[in-house]
């Protein structure tokens, strides 16, 4: 079970590793789409990945020591990186810069001493975030990443490495392992965090162990989050506006929305709209707005009325209740884990939003499932 490889003139042996997609992973075991099978996973595989961390089988590092913090990803894994920001810039008082693996990798970047880069990555093959690892590593900067093919490239250079037991995922828009990301982010958060006391630090991890709980609730609901991608299939043009970690949720939603059923979406920061991109709402035009961040709610109700007043049809997910229709509610939970009862109901509107739109779901047209190419 090896084979001879020759490079740079030397003869090298290669063990032979046989992938760990099990037969289990490769059956829809009833579904009619890996994506939809992935999301209805995401309970079990979030309580294998928060229970292995939380009872310590594998070390969660202790990245308080670090003073710079670059969060480097592509796509999805971008998105989950901003909310690792908001999490550890906020909670965690670090400096912290998230920028796309494709931009980074060519950036003059001034490293200090403490930085440590993260690479996230569910296949751990992106040529672009393994380039930045590299660029990382030819400085001598630290590098952990949050990965969850336990062979891959990602994986096997990477000084640290968390791994995510999302098992694997196979239709190309990633939803269970985006999940898993952002909760590993937010444990390396709450492990940073000095401005809680252990107290409410125990308070929150005995929350954390019901997220599971809670999240399956969630996705049982999922007819209710149907009813919405009813009401809009056949739009052209649709925005997501949020502030703050809102912003980075609406991010991931909107990118879940136009991969799968090929609408053109938006994500913005609600603040910013007026700035330009509003002359575009006008009669109609279907809005999506992500309120769960306390401080900020009432700027972002301000922000909705802005667009209301143009015309727009408004969409709310939120952990309050804003309006009586078009609206989904979810509970609220401490704000490091929030995003992961948000997030899986825009991924299930994306998936029925393009299943009416009879799209290719699992492999939506031009996207591969790892850009192992620049
Ligand atoms: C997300 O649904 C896409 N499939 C894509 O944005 C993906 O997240 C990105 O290409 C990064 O892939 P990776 O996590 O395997 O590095």
């Amino acid at each position: 079970n090896e084979v001879i490889v020759i490079k740079d003139n030397k003869i090298i042996n290669k063990k032979i590793e046989t992938s760990d997609i099990t037969k289990e992973a490769k059956d829809k075991n009833g579904y009619k789409y890996y994506m939809l099978k992935e999301i209805m996973e995401e309970p079990v595989v979030l309580e294998k990945t928060l229970e292995k961390y939380l009872s310590n089988k594998e070390e969660l590092p202790d990245i308080s020591s670090y003073e710079e913090i670059h969060i480097v990803a592509c796509g999805s894994a971008m998105y989950a990186g901003l909310i690792g920001k908001s999490l550890l810039s906020e909670y965690a008082n670090k400096k912290v810069i998230v920028e796309v693996a494709s931009e980074y990798r060519y950036q003059n970047i001034i490293y200090d001493r403490k930085t440590l880069v993260i690479l996230i990555s569910q296949s751990g093959e992106t040529a672009d975030t393994i380039a930045a690892m590299r660029k990382a590593k030819e400085n001598n900067i630290d590098t952990l990443a949050i990965v969850n093919v336990k062979t891959s490239t990602i994986a096997r250079e990477s000084d640290k490495k968390l791994y995510i037991e999302a098992g694997p995922e196979i239709a190309v828009a990633t939803t269970k392992a985006y999940i898993l990301q952002v909760a590993v982010l937010s444990l390396l958060a709450l492990k940073a965090t000095k401005s809680i006391t252990l107290e409410e630090k125990d308070n929150i991890i005995e929350e954390i162990k019901n997220l599971p709980k809670m999240l399956k609730n969630i996705l049982d609901k999922k007819q209710e989050y149907f009813e919405i991608a009813k009401k809009i299939y056949k739009e052209e043009n649709i925005f997501f506006i949020g502030r703050k970690i809102d912003y980075a949720i609406c991010m991931e939603g909107s990118l879940k929305l136009k991969e799968v059923s090929y609408i053109h979406s938006e994500a913005y920061q609600a603040g910013e709209l007026k700035h330009g991109t509003i002359s575009l709402i006008e009669e109609n035009t279907v809005v999506f707005a992500v309120i769960t961040e306390d401080d900020i709610k009432d700027k972002t109700i301000s922000n909705i009325k802005e667009v209301m007043s143009r015309g727009a049809k408004i969409f709310i997910i939120s952990n309050d209740t804003y309006q009586g229709k078009n609206q989904v509610t979810v509970p609220k939970i401490n704000a490091f884990m929030q995003p992961i009862l948000v997030v899986p109901v825009l991924q299930l509107i994306a998936f029925e939003t393009a299943r009416l739109r009879n799209c290719d779901i699992d492999k939506p047209k031009n996207l591969a499932k790892s850009v192992t190419v620049e």
